[in-house]
Parts: structure tokens; sequence; C-alpha cells
């Protein structure tokens, strides 16, 4: 099978006494969409973060392609598109791809970020700030970058909230190429009709663990569902609380 392109040992974090990640062990292989699936307060962001370096883990390790993701050419293979879209409020857009082309030392860039934002409907507003953008504008954008670069694993948390239908489908779209590409994504979502759709696989975090975690066949095997039974009825099978 593919190459482990990143690999999450044991990784936790706790916010004083709050233990937000209890010991997460998983990992992303060569051209694999996995959804990071969980109630809210599961953990989901805090582990994209620790992997990302934003913040400090407490303990546990993470191997972007087998190196630590302290070293510096770790973070040049992760991209980040954030549950809250963090685009700078005095740069066009244009100039958030130019800043993106020139931190990660992209040559001939302006050709294909001319085509992303095409594809996101954002040609027309190149030239505004980032401030005078809507929401899902600014979510774009934020995806527009992440794009731009072309780094081997792609952590998404939340990308779908706040897009319209038209964006959806692109960045749906664009998970495809990117995972032809051998590119690995790792996506954080809610929307489980939408991930059952373009994930190979989930994994499920509750209260900080994973709870379970394979491709949706596997979960049903594993839960003794039926055939039809869809990933969020899965999802509420294993999440709810024992009575
Ligand atoms: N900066 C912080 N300080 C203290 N506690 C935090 C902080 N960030 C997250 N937590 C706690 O860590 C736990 C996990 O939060 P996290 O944001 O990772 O959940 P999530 O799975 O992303 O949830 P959601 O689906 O709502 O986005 C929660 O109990 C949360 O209160
Ligand atoms: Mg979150």
């Amino acid at each position: 099978m593919g190459n482990k392109v990143l690999e999450i040992i044991n990784l936790r974090k706790e916010f004083r006494k709050n233990i937000a990640v209890d010991g997460v062990s998983f990992h992303l292989e060569e051209g694999e969409i996995v959804g990071l699936i969980g109630p809210n307060g599961a953990g989901k962001t805090t582990t994209i973060k620790c992997i990302l370096g934003l913040l400090r883990k407490n303990s546990g390790e993470v191997l972007v392609d087998g190196f630590s993701n302290k070293v510096q050419e770790s973070k040049y293979k992760l991209a980040y598109i954030p549950e809250t879209p963090d685009i700078y409020p005095m740069l066009t857009v244009w100039e958030h791809l130019k800043f993106m082309a020139l931190a990660y030392y992209l040559k001939d860039w302006e050709e294909e970020a001319e085509k992303i934002l095409k594809r996101f409907d954002l040609l027309e507003k190149r030239n505004d700030l980032g401030r005078d953008l809507s929401k899902g504008m600014k979510q774009k954008v934020s995806i527009c970058c992440a794009l731009i670069h072309k780094p081997d694993v792609f952590l998404v948390d939340e990308p779908l909230v706040g897009l319209d239908p038209k964006a959806m489908r692109e960045l749906k779209d664009a998970f495809k190429g990117l995972k032809q590409e051998g590119k690995s994504i790792l996506v954080s979502t809610h929307m489980l009709d939408s991930a059952e759709g373009f994930c190979d696989r989930v994994i499920i975090m509750k209260k900080g663990k994973i709870i379970t975690e394979g491709t949706i066949e596997e979960l049903r095997e594993r839960t003794h569902s039926d055939e039809n039974s869809s990933l969020e009825d899965l999802f509420l099978e294993v999440t709810q609380d024992e009575k």
C-alpha cells in the first residue's frame, strides 16, 4: 500500500485540567482522504492544530514523511485550511496568493492563481481587501491559499461551512483532483452526507479519544448495521452515550 505521509503517535494535549486530546494515534497514506469526525468538543481542531505545531502538544509524536513536524521541511509539506478563515484584512485577494507564492518559493504561479480564483468565483474580487470580503469569500481565499502551494498533506477544518453550493462542489472536486495527484487530506467536518461521498475512510473521535475508524463498510460491519445505513446513522450509533 501507499506511503505513510502523516503519522500521529499517542498525541496528547491538555488545557489546564481539560484533556482535549487523549492518546490519539492514526496515519494518512499517500492519496487518501480521511474524515476526522466527532461531536463538538471531541478534540478535532486541537488534533489538527497540534499536527501543524500551532498548539504545543503535551506528549506524543507527529511525523510528516517520517520526520518530526518541527523540522522546517515538514512545515512545507503541510497546508492548513482553518475552521475560521484567518485572512489578512489589509491584503487584497491577489496579494494573499502572492504572499503564499513568496513564502513557499513558488515559480510561475500567476496563471495557476488566476485559474484557482476563477474556480471559486473570486477573480472579480482580486483587488479587494481581505477586510471587505464576506465570510464565505474569506473562507474561499483561505482555500485558494492552500491550493496554490500544493503540499503533500492538507489539513482541513470544517471547510464546507459558509460556502455556497458552487464553492462546495468546487472544493469537493479539488479534493478529488488532489487525491488523484497522490496528495493526502485530513478533513474535519460535521457534514456527514458530504464526507460519505469524498472520504476513503473516517476516524471518529469523542472526548479526546478515537472511538472507531475505518471505511463506511467496516463501520457497518462493526456495528452490525445494514448496507443502507448512512455515515450519519453509524456516527449517531457509535457516539451515543452508554445507557
Ligand atoms: N484554547 C483552549 N483553551 C482551553 N480549552 C480548549 C481550548 N481549545 C479547545 N479547548 C477544549 O478542548 C476540547 C476540544 O476542543 P476542539 O476545539 O478540539 O473540539 P472540536 O472537536 O474541534 O469541536 P467542534 O466540532 O466544536 O469544532 C474542548 O473541551 C474545548 O473546550
Ligand atoms: Mg473544531
